[in-house]
């Protein structure tokens, strides 16, 4: 059975926003406008030299080995030993041995494996290790039991560089324990849409704040530059990324294209890259958008004459995840331009064998001159010489390495708690309800009350941070388990319950809630209304507040979202965005201490502005138009009166129900359409709940799911061929969406089992679903996952679908649809269906 993974779906882009980032001009030559940027770390003539006699001795296919950094999900130890590839990685779904929640030994085990392999490859000259690269983005995420921070979005309400900072230290050190070399962060994206599905990772909209942390973070994860710290024990290689302009891409779609000018790409979206160079950065990674129509990938002026000509930064530019093979005229498997344009790492992360041969094969044929190849290698030999790993020995014998009591140490848990604590935004504190006495009856409900996963986010454990639940994260605490120990050590009682049901009423209600885990674009959205699963929580949160129950929300959330309705039903509202593993920061916040002074006071000050409506982005500090419903640097303390008047709740016209929703909720997102069809018979289109073809042979009525009429019940009669189908508005690219492994997803429960074959379609192009709708069990809701790749397959366009959903048989067929959606499905079909 194939199970629905994500609820968390993307932008549709409509083919005609899409259009403009095709062609752009090339950007003007960036000569003199970047800053003439000096380094700490400084250049040393013993390293330059060594660094000559091992190049002189390396044989070209060693030269391209260096230059390639693999996944480890597609390479083995023995791979390494024969390419002597420079590095590996593991992506947010590869962990050693295929096992996302393997105990902490492994990463050291495979660490060790990938080490002996270089070092015992047969080299012309010098042995080079490899290094081993992972996003520990907010913490070292991708590991059972580390400690996990605040997102960046909640460290950047926190405007304290000494907390960033060491967070970079518990980071690098947890990295180490394991026997990794290098992160890939920080995420210096300067965010201007918060429909962007990376929003959380930046620390800001604003670059004042980027600015300020880039070197704390830097210095954090590194060490001082000139002190024996840096890259010393305990420390990694920082990596900042995504240069440049990640965060400023039209419309906010992920991997899309920046408009700005080359002066607003330096002075916003290029804020934190001079102190973190400055604070000596050994690795940039290059943006898979693009600037004013080019990839960065492919960009010489970016990649070469900003970055290294005139910023100076002599460390070495890794690409991101294939996003070399994004560049025109190249694929995954190859690509000279990058090189030539500056890149001196590719990530490949299944694509390093094809790549290893077509980039020795444009050297050898000069396309790719050596020149450039050999200051490639240099870098990347630089870094390495820089970092210690030619002295340091294997990893599990460099200090820290395998001391796995510092993975989630109480002394690292402290500074992620204090991160929490001061992340955390007080909006609306009506009638000072806030702190409470922990001496109360607190009934804690919402979905992310008890749920580590949610309160984590994306880029924890796994990818999309789905898949988990609170028995991998041991050590961890959840909100509910910080409240608990806080209300029971003042003799109150909290009592968990999601669905917010309780026998005795209790004195008040903390109500957790809010954004599902995603990452990348699977978390592009249309528009900024929180509107997970049929307003449930609203629901909740109303239900609550008529019994008389004072309620406190905390949101959790990887951006400010529309919330005006939320707002208006909570007496109090706490964003607390991402707060990861130690969700006792929370409490730490709600409670007065038995004497009656609250334990500590709010300190956050939103580092995004927050929306008055859901369709109002982009939104920042400094727009001519500024009209926030919180602004930039806003956030209450218990001094303050924190009333909020009754907010409207009206929805603008024309705003779909949700990114990636073809059918949701019972309805179509406005100005799409349900319609009916039979074999030469005219197509009826149904704006209601219910309707039939004219000869009868299909039709269609309301039926309830989770609420009334949220579904729709389709009977075919088995008279012959007719199809039910959806169309879009406008036509819909989802290209983007289609490379980066996204499924077709149907809710659906069978009441009559199809008697003759079943296609599922998107624009023409069709699969068959006949076998799993038999394999479905009659009258239970399930889910098919259908991945995007099969339509294409099947010869869709998949940048102009203008009929994302049918569905056809000619035999007998009872069927319910609750929802359909484009979605990253953890488990969707393997092979692209059957009869
Ligand atoms: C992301 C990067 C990340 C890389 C490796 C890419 O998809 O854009 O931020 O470092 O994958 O996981
Ligand atoms: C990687 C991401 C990548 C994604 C797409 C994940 O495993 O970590 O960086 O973008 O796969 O396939």
């Amino acid at each position: 059975m194939l199970h629905r993974a994500l609820t968390c779906a993307f932008l549709l882009a409509t083919t005609s926003t899409g259009a403009a980032a095709a062609q752009g001009s090339a950007i003007a030559r960036p000569e003199g406008i970047w800053p003439n940027v000096k380094s700490s770390v400084s250049r040393n003539a013993d390293t330059e030299a060594r660094i000559d006699a091992i190049l002189a001795r390396m044989s070209i296919e060693e030269k391209v080995g260096q230059v390639i950094q693999p996944d480890i999900g597609s390479i083995t130890p023995a791979d390494v030993r024969k390419y002597k590839f420079g590095s590996v990685l593991n992506g947010g779904n590869s962990s050693p041995y295929g096992n996302e929640t393997g105990p902490a030994s492994d990463w050291v085990k495979l660490a060790d494996e990938f080490w002996d392999a270089a070092m015992g490859a047969d080299w012309a000259g010098e042995k080079i290790p490899v290094i081993w690269g992972s996003d520990a983005v907010h913490g070292h995420s991708n590991v059972v039991g580390a400690t996990l921070f605040p997102h960046n979005i909640g460290l950047g309400n926190t405007r304290n560089p000494d907390l960033i900072r060491r967070v970079g230290e518990v980071t690098a050190r947890e990295m180490v324990v394991t026997g990794l070399d290098w992160t890939f962060a920080p995420t210096l994206a300067v965010v201007r849409d918060d429909r962007w599905g990376r929003s959380y990772e930046g620390y800001s909209e604003d670059p004042e704040i980027v600015r300020s942390y880039a070197s704390a973070i830097v210095e954090g994860l590194q060490g001082r530059a000139g002190t024996k710290e840096f890259l010393g024990p305990g420390k990694v290689i920082a990596t900042a990324k995504h240069f440049i302009g990640d965060g400023g891409t039209e419309g906010g779609k992920d991997q899309g294209d920046n408009p700005s000018s080359a002066d607003r790409l330096r002075d916003i979206h290029g804020a934190g890259y001079a102190p973190a160079i400055e604070a000596g950065v050994q690795a940039i990674m290059s943006s898979f958008s693009s600037v004013r129509g080019e990839k960065v990938h492919g960009s010489r002026d970016l990649l070469t004459g900003a970055l290294k000509e005139q910023m100076n930064f002599d460390g070495l530019v890794v690409g991101d995840w294939n996003g070399h093979g994004q560049v025109p005229g190249c694929t995954n498997e190859s690509c000279a331009a990058s090189v030539k344009a500056g890149l001196d790492m590719f990530m490949a992360p299944d694509s390093w064998k094809g790549l290893y041969e077509n980039t020795l094969a444009q050297v050898r044929s000069g396309e790719i001159p050596m020149a450039r190849l050999d200051d490639a290698v240099r870098r990347i030999l630089r870094v390495k010489l820089r970092s210690g790993v030619f002295s340091k020995g294997k990893p599990s014998t460099r200090p820290l390495a395998g001391r796995y009591e510092l993975l989630g140490s109480a002394e690292h848990r402290a500074v992620a708690r204090q991160a929490v604590r001061e992340s955390l935004v007080l909006l609306k504190n009506q009638g000072k309800i806030l702190p409470l006495a922990a001496n109360a009856k607190v009934l804690v409900a919402g979905d992310g009350a008890d749920n580590i996963a949610k309160q984590s986010g994306g880029w924890t454990l796994t990818w999309q941070g789905t898949g988990v639940t609170n028995k991998d994260f041991p050590g961890a605490t959840s909100i509910f388990g910080g409240i608990r120990e806080a209300v029971n050590a003042a003799g109150g009682t909290a009592t968990l319950s999601i669905d917010g049901s309780y026998g005795e009423k209790p004195d008040v209600a903390i109500v957790v809630f809010g954004e599902d885990p995603y990452a990348e674009f699977v978390g592009d959205r249309q528009t900024l209304e929180y509107s997970a699963d049929d307003k449930k929580d609203l629901a909740l949160l109303r239900k609550l507040k008529a019994a008389g129950i004072p309620v406190v929300s905390v949101f959790l959330s990887g951006r400010p979202l529309w919330v005006n309705a939320e707002l208006n039903a909570s007496d109090a509202f706490v964003a607390a965005f991402l707060p990861g593993s130690e969700g006792g920061g929370v409490a730490d916040m709600l409670f007065r201490s038995a004497e009656g002074n609250a334990r500590h006071d709010f300190k956050g000050k939103l580092s995004f502005s927050w929306p008055k409506r859901a369709d109002q982005t982009p939104l920042n500090r400094g727009d001519a138009d500024y009209d926030p419903l919180f602004p930039y640097g806003f956030g209450l303390t218990y001094a303050d009166e924190g009333t909020l008047p009754r907010l409207s709740e009206e929805r603008p016209v024309g705003t779909a129900n949700g990114d990636g929703v073809i059918f949701g909720r019972g309805r179509v997102p406005s100005g799409w359409m349900l319609n009916l069809a039979d074999e030469g018979g005219p197509t009826a289109s149904i704006p209601g709940n219910a309707g039939a073809t004219a000869s009868g042979r299909l039709r269609v009525s309301g039926v309830d799911r989770r609420a009334q009429e949220d579904a729709r019940f389709f009977v075919w009669d088995g008279s012959g061929p007719a199809t039910a189908s959806i169309s879009a508005l406008r036509p819909l690219d989802i290209s983007r969406e289609t490379g980066g492994e996204l499924s077709l997803v149907m809710d659906y429960r069978v009441d009559v089992a199809p008697t003759g074959p079943v296609s599922l379609g998107m624009s023409g192009a069709s699969v068959p679903i006949g076998g799993a709708l038999r394999a479905a069990s009659v009258g239970q809701w399930t889910s098919i996952a259908v991945p995007l790749q099969c339509f294409h397959a099947a010869g869709a366009d998949m940048q102009r679908i203008a009929v994302p959903f049918t569905i056809a048989t000619a035999g007998r067929l009872s069927l319910a649809v609750s929802d359909v959606r484009l979605a990253y499905a953890q488990v969707p079909m393997t092979q692209c269906g059957r009869e």
